[in-house]
């Protein structure tokens, strides 16, 4: 399908999607929401689809944040209805049952980190920077934003970032636990590939089962997080890509995972 507000780019079982509004720093309107939506269940249904990255267009901005013109016109009800799509396409990410990588190389703010936050592996530009400004434009974050924060780095870090709307580097995002690896700008794309490349290699049905007890057993208290824990492990022996696992470790050969 043909978007207008994304470009789409397929390499072996990898496949990255770039929000590609470069002129507006790749911010969130209505539009590229709803094309984020369907090339994400696109890429959700897709059997050859192994990981995903998800980035921004151009060098300046991962995304910057949600669409402030668009805003500027919105009802309340309109206003949720926005972040009602932004929040289920943030869901649709976190719950894609394949891992997702943000690539981000430079602003993430506002929209754009919440984007960033749903997916489940951050890989920062050291020049990249993040924040939830929204309090700068007399609002609350609305994609997510308090609740993910809140989950990456706690209730302090949270509110200081999202009370005083600052700008933080990568280093300082990756100290406080929201990026999970800051590399060179020129090392940013091979550190990506290479990582996603892993990520597709990897048993998928394990990696969705990996997704599920961190993303929903975490969610529990420790009890059913760890009961939710059991039914995936005890699931994972009705697979092939078991058998084939621990069959390869045994015969001393690299395995190879069919996703069944
Ligand atoms: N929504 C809509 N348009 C945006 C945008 C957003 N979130 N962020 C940037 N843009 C647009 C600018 O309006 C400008 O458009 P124009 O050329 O038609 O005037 C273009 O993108 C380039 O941005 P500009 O502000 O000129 O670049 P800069 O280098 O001076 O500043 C930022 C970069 C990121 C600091 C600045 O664009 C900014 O503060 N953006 C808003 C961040 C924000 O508050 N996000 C949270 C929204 S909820």
């Amino acid at each position: 399908m043909a978007y207008r507000n994304l470009e789409i780019d397929n390499r072996g079982a990898v496949r990255t999607i770039i929000v590609n509004r470069p002129d507006k720093l790749n911010a969130l309107n209505r539009e590229t929401l709803n094309e984020l939506t369907i090339a994400f269940a696109q890429a959700a249904q897709d059997d050859s689809v192994r990981a995903v990255v998800l980035t921004g267009a151009g060098e300046k901005a991962f995304v910057a944040g949600a669409d402030i013109a668009e805003m500027n016109g919105y009802t309340p009800i309109q206003a949720q209805g926005f972040s009602r799509t932004g929040q289920r396409l943030m869901s649709s990410i976190e719950r894609l049952g394949k891992p997702v990588i943000a690539r981000i190389q430079g602003f993430a703010l506002g929209g754009g980190m919440e984007l960033a936050m749903a997916c489940h592996l951050r890989v920062a530009s050291e020049k990249a920077k993040f924040g939830q400004p929204e309090i700068n434009l007399g609002l609350i974050p609305g994609f997510g934003g308090t609740q993910r924060l809140l989950r990456l780095a706690g209730r302090g870090a949270t509110l200081e970032l999202c009370l005083t709307g600052a700008v933080i580097g990568a280093q300082r995002a990756h100290e406080l636990g929201i990026v999970t690896r800051v590399v060179a700008a020129d090392a940013l794309d091979d550190t990506v590939a290479a990582l996603a490349d892993q990520l597709a290699a990897a048993a998928p049905l394990a990696a969705a089962g990996i997704l599920d007890a961190v993303l929903q057993g975490g969610e529990t208290a420790i009890d059913q997080g760890l009961e939710f824990e059991t039914q995936g492990f005890a699931l994972a022996f009705s697979t092939e890509d078991m058998r084939e696992g621990t069959t390869a470790f045994l015969q001393k050969r690299k395995a190879e995972f069919k996703g069944r």
